[in-house]
């Protein structure tokens, strides 16, 4: 271990016995929630009261899945069928989207791309099929800036058929809320969220609740699943007192699991899935997050047990089904992102009309895709079912940006020509240009927007037709 990561691990002693003394009571690991053909299951949506700041503060008005915040894990084995109804008991519509499953198009819950909005006092059925495991989430997709931020996201979890044999399988969503010491979320869409780094909370959150425990014995071999679900904070984590793998990535299993390195980065909607093994010799392990003031406790785990060494490294997970790209054949596009404060974007087109930045700034919008703000009528590419594609993009902000394409899992093209891990959402840095490539394996009308949440509202938001 560090020097750095030691120094760090005792201030997360200090901060959370500090803040948090008293209020850390064991919640227990995620309960496990069968759901398989027999289901049709019901998930509703609808106002919801919950303690989130520490005792003695008030509680906190939510929205949320079936009154709990995140929403239940919704948990199914590769294979099997999914079939929800949607009750929609909220004061706007709503409709919910499932991150990072390659899914029937009709389900994928994108307002007015793929379904009408459900109204309030409504029910919608999705229904389809679960080709891939790994780990997932839902959210809502509409108004998702303030819906998401509201609560209305839950993990989604897609068991292998033949799972690696672990003690225990751990998921961790993870969220940063912006609250008032009242309690309450307060106002959405001020023009600074819109046009700088978007909706930053100020309470970082695991499963709901502020720095958690989950109890682990030495020798225990855990898999952690890590699912950001912050609307824009870009997580920079760490792991004291536990050592081991990444084995998957946005769902996807890495073909050769990666040794933990001292620090992650999880973007908005990205998910890692860990294996590792408790070693320390200390009482208490931690999920840190590192901010700039040092590292802070997201989550911790008391440990007990006799001391037990790491062990050797897990075999890969088993792959899903694999979509391969024909980079020598493939389509070339490029992405041009502009726009936000600090940027250059002079003017945009919005539904055919060429807008000033004082206009686009009126209507709320403040970040182009290839010169556009908000969704284009015509996708940026239409594509043939089985065509390969590249697309060069290029981040001309000032901000990072986490780009999520529906519907398919795309590689980075990396410097040396080669393939990296699959993926569903990739971190843009400032000025970055980045390639990703994939196969156009799955038809339909897939969005492909920033995951910021404030950006996406605020313009950058494209879509991608795949024609059968
Ligand atoms: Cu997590 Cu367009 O979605
Ligand atoms: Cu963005």
């Amino acid at each position: 271990m560090t020097f750095h990561l030691v120094r760090v691990r005792s201030e997360v002693h200090s901060v959370h016995r500090r803040h948090f003394l008293g209020t850390l009571a064991a919640s227990g690991v995620l309960p496990r929630t069968a759901l398989s053909q027999q289901a049709p299951d019901v998930l509703t949506a609808a106002t919801h009261r919950q303690q989130i700041l520490p005792a003695g503060y008030p509680e906190t008005t939510l929205w949320s899945f079936d009154a709990a915040f995140p929403g239940r894990p919704l948990r199914a084995r590769q294979g099997d069928r999914l079939a929800l109804d949607v009750v929609n008991d909220l004061p706007q519509p709503t409709a919910v989207h499932w991150h990072g499953l390659r899914l029937d198009n009709a389900m994928d819950g994108v307002p007015y791309l793929t379904q009408a909005p459900i109204q309030p006092g409504e029910t919608f059925t999705y229904e389809f099929d679960l080709p891939d495991a790994g780990t997932y989430w839902y959210h809502s997709h509409a108004q998702s800036m303030e819906q998401v931020e509201r609560g209305l996201y839950g993990p989604l979890i897609i068991d292998e058929i033949n799972p690696p044999d672990v003690d225990q399988d751990l998921t961790l969503v993870l969220d940063d809320i912006r609250l008032n010491q009242d309690g309450t979320i307060g106002e959405f869409g001020n023009f600074h969220d819109l046009s700088h780094a978007g909706r930053i909370g100020n309470l970082w959150l695991a499963n709901g609740q502020i720095d958690p425990a989950y109890p682990i014995k030495r020798g225990e071999r855990i898999r952690l699943r890590l699912i950001s679900a912050a609307n824009s904070r870009i997580f920079t984590l760490g792991l004291a007192g536990l050592e081991g793998w990444i084995v998957a990535l946005d769902g996807m299993p890495l073909a050769d699991p990666q040794e933990l390195p001292d620090q992650i980065t999880l973007a908005p909607a990205q998910r890692m899935d860990l294996i590792v093994d408790v070693t320390t010799d200390d009482d208490e392990a931690f999920l840190i997050t590192f901010e700039r003031d040092g590292g802070y406790a997201i989550a911790h785990f008391p440990v007990s047990g006799a001391p037990s060494p790491k062990r050797a490294k897990p075999d890969a997970l088993p792959a899903n089904p694999d979509f391969p790209i024909d980079l020598q054949n493939a389509r070339a596009a490029t992405l041009l992102i502009e726009g936000g404060a600090m940027g250059g974007m002079r003017a945009a087109s919005v539904d055919g009309e060429q807008l000033g930045a004082r206009d686009l700034a009126q209507r709320g919008l403040f970040w182009a895709l290839n010169g556009t703000a908000g969704r284009p009528e015509d996708p940026l590419l239409d594509l043939k079912l089985g065509e390969s594609v590249r697309i060069g993009m290029a981040n001309d902000t000032a901000f990072p940006h986490a780009m999520h394409l529906h519907g398919v899992h795309f590689a980075e093209v990396l410097p040396d020509g080669s393939l990296g891990p699959l993926r569903d959402t990739i971190l843009l840095n400032p000025q970055e240009t980045r390639e990703i490539a994939f196969q156009a394996h799955n038809p339909g009308d897939w969005l492909f927007h920033c995951h910021m949440l404030a950006h996406h509202q605020a313009g950058m938001g494209t879509w991608i037709r795949v024609s059968a």
